[in-house]
């Protein structure tokens, strides 16, 4: 049986007071609508179609994801005007799921009971009982009970005193047999309060036509909410932040903090793993058996290998989605405290990297050190070198980069500069403060500084009067 999926996405978002279109912006790293889509994609829908309006373009070049179409709604009548908008592109029988672009935390699990629920037949409608319902679509069952038949959805605005008692809500999200959808669609009127095409009249349409109407809850009311102002948005954040840390304590990793880490991106952690607070997490990081995380670590798109060390203050940014090179860190190896590892950066087991050391598209082999005040770009370094405080590759020429190349063994003195395309062979020893622009053969001492000189009796200027 077909399914067909309409994201509702076109409403303006006013309380966001932002320029951004609210279905934009991010929780725990990816848009609003990413998260929708996402879901609907684990649903194995035929046909995905977003309804956009405000900041259309935007949103569409935002987005892209298989099966997925876009269907504009201008200007924005309600929201049974918006899924007409999506008719035409919808099969002639099937189902179809409802969703909202701004509701972020529906699960798949919950999306396939409320499909279930609908069979093709009746009309499902994703219900939650609130403590304070203003402002949400009231359920309307039979007799006022409990469990009697539902009869209708009331928008809360149109709501009588009586009403606006009942604390079970419609959540924005419904499954519905698509041709009784079509012809349901077809009869809206905008008589009500607001001047608006509801999409919710359908369910009295529905019991007018002797179509079940029934009722499914999520699992967890944050799978329910919308964002509609920066509040509930931080609010949303960290409920799911929340979850996302119960979820991994509970397979062993030790949080110092569940209320203080958060994951924008997938995070995989192998056992005894621990991570104090603060720490940010961002796209696809993976962290090896007895890695340790000091606190305000922020670590993006990368590989962390077995029993590696991380001191506080660390920034690993393996690089934007496109041109991913990531980062990885061998295992064995300490990092920080404020050390900076960039894109391209891949060091092998037992590597130090010290404080205020930056290292960019660089190779390092096993067992390298680099333990103060250091910059290594486009390098690659031999095992067991150690590379001094303050030294740099100056790899750019103003116009192009270019490689400095280590050896094995080598010793770099502090507060040289080897500047690129530069090769220091096996065993070569730089003294310290030297400027390299030459190869340096394997097990030769460079030393390329001006030479000390000393002036026996030196008189010191005096100031004048
Ligand atoms: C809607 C429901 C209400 C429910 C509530 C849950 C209707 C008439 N009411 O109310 O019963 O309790 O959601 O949050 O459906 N949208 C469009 N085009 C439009 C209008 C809205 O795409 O013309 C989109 C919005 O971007 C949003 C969704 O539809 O994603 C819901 O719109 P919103 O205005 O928030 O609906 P409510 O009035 O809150
Ligand atoms: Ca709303």
């Amino acid at each position: 049986m077909a399914l067909d999926i309409v994201i509702m996405a076109a409403g303006k978002g006013t309380r966001m007071k932002s320029s951004l279109p609210k279905v934009l912006h991010k929780l725990a790293g990816r848009s609003l609508l990413q998260h929708v889509l996402h879901t609907a994609g684990e649903l194995g829908a035929d046909r995905i179609i977003t309804i956009t309006g405000h900041g259309a373009e935007h949103v569409e070049a935002a987005v892209q994801a298989p099966h997925l179409q876009f269907v504009r709604q201008m200007p924005q009548l309600g929201t049974g005007h918006a899924v007409q908008q999506a008719v035409p592109a919808l099969h002639a029988e099937g189902t179809t799921l409802i969703l909202n672009g701004d509701v972020p935390l529906i699960t798949a699990r919950t999306a396939r009971a409320l499909i279930e629920a609908c069979g093709g037949k009746k009309l499902a409608l994703l219900t939650i009982e609130l403590a304070d319902p203003t402002g949400y679509g009231r359920i309307v069952r039979q007799g006022g009970s409990d469990n009697g038949q539902v009869r209708a959805i009331v928008e809360h605005k149109d709501a009588s005193p009586e009403q606006r008692q009942i604390r079970e809500i419609y959540t924005g999200m419904m499954a519905v047999p698509t041709a009784a959808l079509k012809r349901w669609l077809g009869q809206l009127k905008n008589d009500n309060v607001q001047g608006e095409y509801y999409l919710t009249d359908i369910v009295a349409m529905a019991v007018a036509d002797g179509t079940p109407v029934v009722a499914a809850q999520p699992k967890s009311e944050a799978e329910v909410l919308g964002v509609n102002s920066p509040l509930q948005l931080a609010d949303l954040e960290r409920r799911h932040q929340k979850a996302l840390a119960e979820r991994f304590m509970e397979d062993g990793v030790r949080l110092a903090d569940p209320a203080r880490f958060d994951v924008r991106g997938e995070l995989h952690c192998g056992t005894d793993v621990e991570i104090d607070i603060n720490c940010i997490f961002e796209g696809q990081v993976r962290l090896g058996s007895g890695v340790r995380i000091g606190a305000s670590c922020v670590i993006r798109n990368a590989r962390i290998a077995d029993n590696v060390v991380i001191h506080p203050f660390t920034h690993i940014d393996g690089g934007g989605d496109e041109n991913q090179q990531g980062v990885t860190v061998g295992a064995g190896s300490l990092i920080g405290p404020f050390a900076r590892l960039r894109p391209g950066a891949e060091l092998a087991e037992e590597v130090h990297i010290g404080n205020f050391v930056e290292v960019k598209n660089s190779t390092l082999a096993r067992g390298a050190k680099a333990n103060h005040l250091a910059y290594l770009g486009d390098a690659t370094v031999g095992e067991r070198v150690n590379y001094g405080a303050g030294s740099i590759t100056a790899n750019y020429d103003g116009a192009n980069k270019h490689r400095t190349v280590i050896g094995n063994d080598v010793h770099v003195g502090s507060n040289s500069v080897l500047i690129a395309p530069v090769t220091l062979g096996d065993g070569a020893t730089i003294g310290g403060g030297s400027t390299i622009n030459k190869n340096v053969a394997a097990g030769d001492l460079a030393v390329a500084r001006g030479k000390q000189m000393a002036i026996s009796g030196w008189v010191r200027p005096v100031k004048k009067r």
